[in-house]
C-alpha cells in the first residue's frame, strides 16, 4: 500500500552562533556536536525521515561547512572502507544520506533570529506546508513509539493546521520559553488563543512551553515578512505565529516523549549520559563504568 506523508519539507535553521558552548563552537557548528557517535543534526533529520520528509532544507551560515559536508557522499572515505572490507562502517556512512532523501542549503547572511531563519528557506519551500527542527532539542520519542515529528504529522494530517510541539515546563523555567494557552481541541492537543515568548514566572499564561518542533502552513511566511524586529533586534518565530493566530486555527500537541535541551550543558550531558546508557554496544560497558563512580 501506498501511503502519503502530509509533510514533504522541512526546514533546519542551524545558523545560530551556539555561544553557549564556546568556545568548541569557534570555528564548528553547535549541530555537529555529537552524542555518543552521532551529531546533534543527523538525530533530527533522521526524525524528519522517519516522518516521512524527504527533502531537508539547511539554513546555514558561516562555520557551517560541517553540516554539508556530512549529508554528501564521503567519496574517498567510502572508497577506503570498501577496499578494507569494512561493510558495517561502510553502511554507518551510507545511511547518513539516504538515496531518496534530498538537501538544500541556503544561508542566513546575519543572526536576525528564527523568524528570520525560517523565512531564509521560504523561496525553497514554497507554497506546500512544511517542518521546522530545531537540532539542538533532541527529542526522544517513547520506546518503540513513532518519533515526536511523526506524531505532529498525525495530527497535522487530520488538522491541516499549525501544529507546534509543546511540553509542560517548571514554573521557574517558563522565561526559557514560548508559552502557550488555549482550550483543549482532543486528546495531546489544544486550540491556542495566546502565545508569549519568554514570560516572567508569574506573568506566563500557563506552563506550556514549545519545544524545537513545529508544523507550519506557508501563510507563515507572508507574517514572517511583515514583522518587525522585536527583541534583539531579531525576528521571533513566536511574533509570526501570533500573527497567524489571528488569521488561522494553530494547535498545540503535548508530546509523547523526551526532550534534551543540547543548546545548554546541561542537557547535553543529560543526553550523553542517557543516551549512552541506551547504547546497544556502549549501554552495558558504560553502566558498569558509572557505577563505580563515588558520587
Ligand atoms: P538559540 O537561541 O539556541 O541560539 O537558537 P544559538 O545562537 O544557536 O545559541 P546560543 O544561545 O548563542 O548558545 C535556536 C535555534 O535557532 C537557530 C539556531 O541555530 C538554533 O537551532 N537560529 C537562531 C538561526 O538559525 N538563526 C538565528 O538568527 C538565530
Amino acid at each position: 500500500m501506498h501511503t502519503t506523508h502530509p509533510i514533504q519539507t522541512a526546514v533546519f535553521p542551524v545558523a545560530g552562533l551556539g555561544t553557549r558552548f564556546l568556545p568548541a563552537t569557534k570555528a564548528s557548528p553547535k549541530e555537529m556536536l555529537p552524542i555518543v557517535d552521532k551529531p546533534l543534526i543527523q538525530y533530527a533529520v533522521e526524525e524528519a525521515y522517519a516522518a516521512g520528509v524527504r527533502h531537508m532544507v539547511f539554513v546555514t551560515g558561516r562555520s557551517k561547512r560541517a553540516i554539508e559536508d556530512h549529508f554528501d557522499t564521503a567519496y574517498e572515505l567510502e572508497s577506503e572502507l570498501e577496499a578494507a572490507g569494512k561493510g558495517a562502517l561502510l553502511e554507518i556512512v551510507r545511511a547518513v544520506a539516504p538515496e531518496d532523501m534530498h538537501c538544500s542549503y541556503v544561508r542566513q547572511p546575519r543572526s536576525l533570529g528564527l523568524g528570520h531563519a525560517v523565512l531564509c528557506a521560504a523561496h525553497i519551500v514554497g507554497d506546500q506546508p512544511f517542518a521546522v527542527l530545531l537540532a539542538d532539542d533532541l527529542m526522544v520519542g517513547h520506546a518503540g513509539g513513532p518519533g515526536v515529528l511523526s506524531q505532529m504529522a498525525q495530527a497535522f494530517e487530520s488538522l491541516g493546521r499549525s501544529v507546534l510541539a509543546v511540553q509542560e515546563v517548571p514554573e521557574d523555567q517558563v522565561r526559557r520559553y514560548g508559552i502557550v494557552a488555549g482550550s483543549p481541541a482532543g486528546e495531546r492537543l489544544i486550540n491556542i488563543d495566546r502565545i508569549v515568548e519568554k514570560p516572567e514566572p508569574g506573568q506566563a499564561p500557563s506552563r506550556m512551553g514549545v519545544a524545537g518542533r513545529y508544523i507550519l502552513t506557508p501563510r507563515i511566511f507572508d507574517l514572517l515578512r511583515e514583522q518587525t524586529p522585536g527583541a534583539g533586534g531579531e525576528i521571533q518565530l513566536t511574533d509570526g505565529i501570533a500573527a497567524l493566530m489571528e488569521r488561522e486555527r494553530v494547535y498545540a500537541y503535548q508530546y509523547d516523549g523526551t526532550r534534551y535541551d543540547c543548546g545548554s550543558k546541561e542537557g547535553f550531558l543529560q543526553a550523553t549520559v542517557e543516551l549512552a546508557l541506551q547504547h546497544p554496544q556502549m549501554g552495558a560497558p558504560f553502566r558498569a563504568w558509572l557505577r563505580t563512580l563515588t558520587l
